[in-house]
């Protein structure tokens, strides 16, 4: 069976662009492939962040994975920490991967402008990282969204450079895209993101979802009720697309173009369909942290599981650079 593998940061609360653009696609993917998810802890700590409140962001994205579905007997679900040979190996990529290459990610782009008194080095080897992260289990797929393509790219590119190099050793990794692989945020611009403030949590409660919608750019287009929309142009139309069924999306594309329904009545529908896909969420996060415990053991088994890929991987990897020794 090939393998899959995925992460998600453990920064702050997940929200709808995350559950749509990357998570749901992942539980599909659990009945074809073998898949291990991981919460990169490690990639986290590249921008400045809380401290104390590190753990219990870890241990929330975890839960919110399994919530989703991504239960411990469907695949594995770990955190990036608990398996130090993906650091280890980012050290050997760092040795292949050309600096001019991670200075042209427009992800660090973006990064050094936000974050301009601490452009670190971490930030700059970010998607090397990740290279580590999907080959040190030679996964074949890797479901993200649409700004992490890029870092996809890469890691084949890192891949490409050690096997010619070392020698066959790595698979170059392919992007399975969702079909909402781009949610912008409320303000219907940037890409959704919590640093941004313009995103709907994935845990917001009904009446919160409500008013973050309500008060959500539409089309630019139009100003009145009478003007005809343009549901290519409008985020709330993609928001539709990934939350409502065929028919309210075929109702809403054809209502929003004669202007035969306004954007209130739009919205009030999809907040309808949002509430309850999340609120099924919201009730197994609630059940899992009545069992105490639980998270973290499925966190552990899913480490030892990785490690033993991770601990192969890293012993064939040492032989092929030269450095494994027989003392
Ligand atoms: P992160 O934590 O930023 O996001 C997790 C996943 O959510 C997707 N995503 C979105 N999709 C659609 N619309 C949005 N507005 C939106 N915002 C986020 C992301 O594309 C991602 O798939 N670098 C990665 C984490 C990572 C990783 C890996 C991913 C580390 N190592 C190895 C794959 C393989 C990241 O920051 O994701």
């Amino acid at each position: 069976m090939d393998r899959i593998f995925s992460g998600i940061q453990p920064s702050g609360e997940i929200h709808i662009g995350n559950y749509v653009g990357a998570i749901r696609n992942w539980v599909q993917l659990v009945n074809q492939y073998e898949c291990i998810y991981c919460v990169v802890d490690y990639h986290a700590i590249t921008i400045e962040y809380e401290v104390s409140s590190m753990q219990r962001r870890i241990l929330e994205t975890a839960t919110i994975l399994v919530a989703c579905g991504l239960t411990p007997d469907k695949c594995t679900v770990f955190v990036q920490s608990h398996v130090p040979e993906h650091t280890e190996l980012t050290w050997i990529f760092n040795c292949v991967t050309p600096i001019g290459e991670l200075e042209r990610m427009t992800q660090f782009k973006e990064k050094s402008k936000q974050h301009r008194h601490n452009i670190n080095m971490g930030l700059l080897d970010y998607p090397v990282l990740q290279a580590a992260d999907i080959l040190i289990y030679k996964a074949g797929y890797v479901p993200v969204g649409e700004d992490q393509t890029q870092h996809v790219e890469l890691s084949r590119e890192v891949a490409r450079k050690f096997n010619a190099r070392y020698g066959e050793t790595f698979p170059e990794p392919q992007v399975l895209l969702s079909t909402a692989p781009r949610i912008a945020g409320t303000d219907g611009q940037a890409k959704m993101s919590k640093s941004m403030n313009n995103a709907i949590g994935l845990l917001d409660p009904p009446e919160v979802i409500q008013e973050k919608l309500r008060t959500a750019a539409t089309c630019p287009h139009r100003e009145r009720r009478s003007d005809p929309g343009h549901p290519e142009h409008c985020n709330i139309f993609t928001m539709h697309t990934a939350f409502s069924k065929t028919d309210q999306i075929d109702h809403v594309e054809k209502g929003c173009r004669s202007a035969g329904i306004g954007c209130i009545e739009c919205k009030e529908l999809l907040s309808e369909n949002m509430v309850e896909e999340l609120s099924l969420i919201q009730a197994r996060v609630r059940e899992i942290n009545e069992k105490p415990g639980y998270i973290i053991d499925v966190l552990k088994s899913g480490a030892s599981r990785c490690k033993t890929i991770a601990t192969a991987v890293m012993d064939e990897v040492r032989q092929k650079i030269g450095i494994k020794s027989d003392w």
